[in-house]
């Protein structure tokens, strides 16, 4: 299809709106056109006209404007206190035909308030932080954003949009943010319009995260104590302790002990993740009965607290006394035992009786009970809590003195030379002296070891032990064998025995032969009858015995 031929109106359209053959201007000119400056600020425009001498020529601006110079067929104007941005009109009237153009001039100017919210104190970990920045002035907003920071990190960037603007962003809070810096800034991107890129930063603000665990702090006795007290003794020391784990920042964590409302004196340990305190209780008797007992940690602006109701009571020991600390023997002594009402006693080597608050017994004190101990064991319950209170008591019995055979022998017997320990000790309350004289020089008794005993210890010696209860005496005889007498005496035992032997040896020996000589004088007899009847001459003696004369010789 052929192009159609345009029409003559499309024709003076398009001369109008083109520029004309040869360069020839159809409107005005200004410069410079697109200026940008900051608000308030001054500015020299030139508006010239296409034409040389044009009829008439001007600009059209409501600022305040002044003529500086003018050529044929331009002026240079100086427009001021240029606050916004605006667009003057430079017209001219060329040939009759009013022609005119625009500059557009755009104002800028920095926030003058860039600010970020104050963060609260101190933000849970976990929890969302809302930031929240104000910015106030700035123009032109369609080059301005706002960028929220952490430290140095970018959080957020928006347009700011509404004067004042508020832009906000929310993170979550971590433990690192604990100490960060937040702050907010704006960004003015002028490098369009040939200038730079212009930040304004808030002041920077410091958040203080914070992990303070739901559960309560722990209550605690020192090792070795079952657990927490629910009794606290009046007038006595008692150490409580307190501890919560799980903390961040520990240190900046707060922990104090009250007990009845009143804060205790404490002192506070901290861990890499947990805080304790431990603290002394001192309660008085005007305490008595129930109180609370509380510990309380507190970190950024969070509290937990354990409360327990301890009860302070009052629990004297049992008085435990004897009718008299001190008793001879053979008295009447009073043990008798008295704790406070609602109390029970149990006193040792009492007769068996109902529980009761006090209790007591008459006994005959001998010698044997001297320091005997006597313990009251009283017993009492606080809030479930089973206490005791234990009292013991020595009874001192006066007796003796006392020396009797036990305790020093009366007879000794020892031999000359040999070592021995002479063991002699009077007994009695209070101590007996003793003293022990021989009768007859007043030597003393040599109490001891004796190595060697000799003859000059023998003797009667006269014990005497003698204390304010009276004196006792003892005799004692110690006899010393000699060692010589005893050789002796060994001697004429052998002797004797020896003697003995010989005078049963010599009997003996007699018996036999008087028998073997009544046996010769027999044979004799029969030989002489035998001699009677036949005697035969020469016969020589039968069988010679030696012994025979001297037999005979012996017997007489
Ligand atoms: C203003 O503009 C005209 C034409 O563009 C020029 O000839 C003249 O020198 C300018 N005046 C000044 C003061 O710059
Ligand atoms: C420009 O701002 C200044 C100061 O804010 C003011 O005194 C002046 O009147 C303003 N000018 C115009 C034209 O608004
Ligand atoms: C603690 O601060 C947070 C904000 O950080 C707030 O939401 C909370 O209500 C505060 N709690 C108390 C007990 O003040
Ligand atoms: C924190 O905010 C984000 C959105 O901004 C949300 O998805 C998240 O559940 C929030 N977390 C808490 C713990 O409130
Ligand atoms: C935050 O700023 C304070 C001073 O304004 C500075 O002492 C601290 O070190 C900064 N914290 C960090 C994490 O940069
Ligand atoms: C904003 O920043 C510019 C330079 O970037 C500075 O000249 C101006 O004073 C700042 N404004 C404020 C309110 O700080
Ligand atoms: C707390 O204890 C410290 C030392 O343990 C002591 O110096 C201080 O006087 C005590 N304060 C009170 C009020 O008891
Ligand atoms: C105590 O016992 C002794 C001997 O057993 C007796 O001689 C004495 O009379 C008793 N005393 C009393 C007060 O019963
Ligand atoms: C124990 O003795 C003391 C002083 O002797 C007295 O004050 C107290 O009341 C007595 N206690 C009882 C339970 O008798
Ligand atoms: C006191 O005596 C009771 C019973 O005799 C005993 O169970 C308790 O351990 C004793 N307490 C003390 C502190 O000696
Ligand atoms: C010592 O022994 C003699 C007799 O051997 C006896 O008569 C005397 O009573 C005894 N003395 C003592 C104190 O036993
Ligand atoms: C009697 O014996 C005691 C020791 O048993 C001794 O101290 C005292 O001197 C003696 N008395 C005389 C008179 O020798």
């Amino acid at each position: 299809m052929a192009p159609a031929r345009p029409g003559p109106l499309l024709l003076a359209l398009i001369a109008a709106l083109l520029p004309g053959p040869g360069g020839a201007q159809q409107s005005t000119s200004v410069h410079p056109e697109k200026p940008v400056l900051p608000r308030g600020g001054s500015l020299e425009l030139n508006c010239s006209a296409p034409c040389a001498e044009p009829s008439d020529l001007g600009l059209e601006t409501p600022l305040p404007k002044m003529d500086l110079s003018s050529g044929d067929n331009w002026k240079l104007y100086k427009l001021s206190e240029i606050n916004e941005s605006s667009n003057p009109i430079c017209y001219a009237t060329c040939h009759g035909v009013q022609v005119s153009s625009e500059a557009t001039i755009t104002v800028y100017r920095f926030p003058e308030t860039v600010e970020l919210a104050p963060l609260p104190p101190w933000h849970p970990v976990g929890q969302n932080l809302t930031l929240s920045c104000l910015v106030a002035g700035g123009e032109p907003r369609a080059q301005l954003s706002a960028v929220l920071l952490r430290g140095e990190e970018e959080l957020s960037r928006q347009p700011v949009l509404g004067e004042p603007a508020v832009v906000t962003a929310t993170v979550l809070a971590r433990r690192s943010d604990h100490g960060a810096n937040f702050s907010c800034a704006t960004e003015l991107d002028l490098r369009p319009h040939g200038l730079g890129l212009f930040q304004n930063t808030s002041a920077p603000r410091q958040l203080r995260t914070f992990v303070l665990p739901m559960n309560p702090p722990q209550l605690s006795m020192p090792p070795g104590v079952l657990e927490v007290p629910v009794a606290l003794e009046a007038g006595t020391r008692q150490r409580v302790g307190c501890s919560l784990d799980g903390l961040f920042p520990a240190l900046e964590a707060q922990i104090h002990l009250e007990l009845g409302g009143e804060r205790l004196n404490s002192t506070t340990a901290y861990s890499k993740d947990s805080v304790s305190a431990t603290a002394t209780v001192e309660v008085t008797a005007d305490q008595e009965g129930p109180q609370n007992l509380l510990c309380a940690v507190s970190l950024g602006n969070q509290t937990r607290q354990t409360q327990r109701t301890v009860t302070v009571y009052s629990f004297p020991s049992p008085n435990l006394t004897l009718s008299q600390p001190e008793v001879s023997e053979g008295n009447l002594v009073m043990v008798s035992c008295e704790a406070p009402a609602g109390a029970r006693v149990t006193l040792s080597s009492a007769p068996a009786e109902p529980p009761s608050s006090k209790a007591q017994f008459h006994m005959n004190a001998s010698a044997e009970d001297h320091g005997r101990r006597f313990s009251c064991s009283a017993e009492l319950e606080v809030s479930g809590q089973v206490l005791y209170k234990n009292r013991t008591v020595e009874l001192r019995v006066l007796y003796g003195p006392r020396l009797n055979e036990r305790d020093c022998l009366g007879n000794w017997t020892w031999e000359e030379g040999s070592s021995q320990t002479l063991i002699c000790q009077a007994w009695g309350n209070p101590a007996p002296h003793l003293s022990c004289n021989r009768t007859n020089d007043g030597a003393p008794l040599p109490i001891g070891d004796l190595r060697p005993v000799k003859q000059g210890h023998a003797g009667t010696y006269l014990c005497r032990a003698v204390s304010s209860r009276g004196a006792v005496t003892r005799e004692v005889v110690l006899k010393v064998i000699s060692g010589m007498n005893l050789v002796a005496i060994i001697l004429v035992t052998i002797g004797l025995t020896l003697g003995a032997v010989a005078i049963g040896a010599y009997l003996y020996n007699r018996q036999r032969k008087i028998r073997k000589y009544k046996l010769q004088k027999a044979r004799e007899a029969a030989a002489l009858k035998l001699k009677a009847q036949a005697t035969p001459p020469g016969a020589p003696p039968t069988s010679g015995d030696p012994l025979t004369g001297c037999t005979a010789g012996e017997l007489n």
